[in-house]
């Protein structure tokens, strides 16, 4: 079988997208192969793009990773996970067996020019075997303590170019980009040291939800909305990243990590960057991306003394999620019961531009809230003068639009409207949009569809590398007022909302979060 781009007959929906592009031929290397990303995101959605005919009878996998395999080892590993993970199925396991052929696997350390000796070989046999047409895309799925080993091990082999005018070389880049401003500095200058900056693909995979890709689709395509869109009728804006796990086997990751780097720094940036910038002049990469690092650059940069009065950071402590008793943070594996790591972080920014002076943007993050919910909420004024008696106008709160990033994908409109009676009285109701229900399809996994950008070439959802350092300059001074200044840590329970002290944050400005 062959992966070509014919639509399978059956199951045609009318509502696909029709013109679903393949991917060109090419070896897609993953250093750190044998890891947890791996197994988890890379493999899976490489299976459902084979799947969906999207790879192209010249594509192959390399893995590169320390932990002892031969390439038989490597595919039996990669079938059982693609098939652990919910894959398979005869048509799955039929396709798998057609490609599975074309996967190489070479044990050896990234310090070691032996590694890339022998890569250097197997791409070369790819090329005339399988007709992989010297195309490469390297993904970086190590440590990130390793990154600089393997771009300077790429390009002192001469593997960071392409071999002729017609192939193509690039580098997929996974979170975290740097520990802090400097070191995403230094990060990006040995990255620029081998490669071009075209050639670099900065992955955040928020941006390959399509519900975060909808927010420029609901602003940019419709009158309806972006005339509101501003400090004129917007009163303030509530961005939630909220999860229910824990930080499950991976706490010492976490501990060097911590709420605002691991989701603060990139995720909430990414958001926030396409909720408040202005219309792109163009829908391409770089059209987008100026608007977006443009945004940024007006965010509020705040002071050690403002850290303290705007940030909230806190840890969870035992509480009950779901129903199941769970541990607090410093009793997890892998984590300093003294640890001051935080798991939550609530901040209020001001936006210094035309449009949004004036318009305060509340941002929470956290593990182990009471549910898994992604949102951006628009909390609108309340209208200039409000003709209706105090009781027939108590149970109406401000107008919002919610943009529901996940789960239940969709917008909600929130406005008031005349309870059915007698009885003059007006209510606060929501418009659902439900993305499920409108498509009736399926969304792709964020990883299928960044793969395929990649892969063909399209860096509109990736990060550039000004808006990486740009994000990095709103966050690192909170880093530097937590290490150097004296900032409390707040606890709160597991299952709960977050610590007190970020209801205060709002309660001072006289308002409230949203129940998600
Ligand atoms: C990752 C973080 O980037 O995003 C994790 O490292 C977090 O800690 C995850 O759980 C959340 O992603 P999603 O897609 O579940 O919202």
């Amino acid at each position: 079988m062959t992966f070509n781009n014919a639509a399978a007959d059956e199951d045609v929906n009318p509502l696909a997208d029709p013109e679903e592009r393949p991917a060109p031929p090419a070896v897609f290397i993953i250093f750190g192969a044998s890891g947890d990303l791996t197994s988890r995101k890379l493999m899976p959605a490489i299976e459902r793009l084979a799947l969906r005919r999207l790879l192209p009878p010249g594509f192959a996998v390399v893995g590169v990773a320390r932990t002892e395999m031969n390439d038989d080892d490597f595919r039996e590993r990669m079938r059982e996970l693609v098939e652990k993970g919910g894959g398979g199925g005869a048509e799955a396991r039929h396709v798998w067996d057609s490609f599975v052929g074309a996967f190489r696997y070479i044990a050896g350390d990234y310090d070691d020019p032996d590694t890339f000796e022998r890569l250097k070989d197997v791409l070369a046999e790819l090329d005339n075997e399988r007709g992989t047409a010297e195309n490469r895309l390297y993904y970086l799925a190590t440590p990130p303590s390793t990154f600089p080993t393997v771009i300077k091990g790429l390009a002192a082999h001469d593997l960071n170019r392409p071999t002729s005018d017609d192939a193509f070389v690039r580098i997929v880049i996974e979170k975290p980009f740097g520990h802090d401003l400097q070191t995403a500095l230094d990060l990006d200058a040995t990255v620029h040291e081998a490669f071009d900056e075209s050639q670099v693909y900065r992955i955040d995979h928020y941006l390959g939800k399509e519900t975060v890709q909808n927010v420029l689709a609901l602003r940019f395509a419709n009158a309806a909305f972006e005339p509101t869109w501003n400090r004129r009728y917007i009163d303030h804006i509530q961005i939630t990243v909220a999860e229910s796990i824990g930080v499950e086997h991976r706490g010492s990751f976490y501990e060097q990590a911590g709420a605002l780097r691991d989701i603060v720094q990139n995720h909430v940036m990414q958001v926030l960057s396409m909720t408040l910038m202005e219309p792109p002049v163009t829908f391409d990469a770089d059209g987008i991306r100026d608007e977006k690092v443009k945004a940024l650059k007006a965010v509020e940069i705040l002071t050690p003394e403002k850290v303290k009065q705007q940030v909230v950071r806190a840890q969870y402590a035992r509480g009950w999620v779901g129903g199941d008793e769970v541990i607090g943070y410093r009793e997890e594996e892998g984590v300093n019961p003294h640890s001051t790591t935080e798991t939550y972080v609530a901040m209020k920014l001001r936006v210094d531009n035309w449009r949004w002076a004036g318009v305060p943007v509340y941002v929470r993050t956290g593990k182990r809230l009471p549910k898994r919910v992604t949102e951006v909420a628009l909390q609108f004024k309340r209208v200039p003068h409000l003709p209706f008696a105090p009781e027939m106008v108590k149970d109406l709160e401000a107008d919002s639009i919610v943009l529901r990033i996940q789960p239940d994908e969709g917008i909600t409109l929130r406005f008031g409207a005349k309870v059915p009676g007698q009885a003059f009285r007006v209510r606060s109701v929501s418009m659902d949009f439900f993305y499920g229900a409108a498509f009736l399809e399926e969304t792709p996994d964020a990883y299928e569809r960044l793969l395929l950008d990649a892969l063909i070439g399209d860096a509109t959802l990736f990060i550039r590398s000004d808006e990486v350092e740009q994000a990095w300059h709103i966050v690192d001074p909170l880093l530097q007022a937590w290490e150097h200044e004296d900032v409390p840590l707040a606890t709160y329970e597991s299952g709960t909302w977050g610590p007190g002290e970020a209801d205060d944050l709002m309660a001072a400005d006289d308002r409230r979060w949203r129940r998600p």
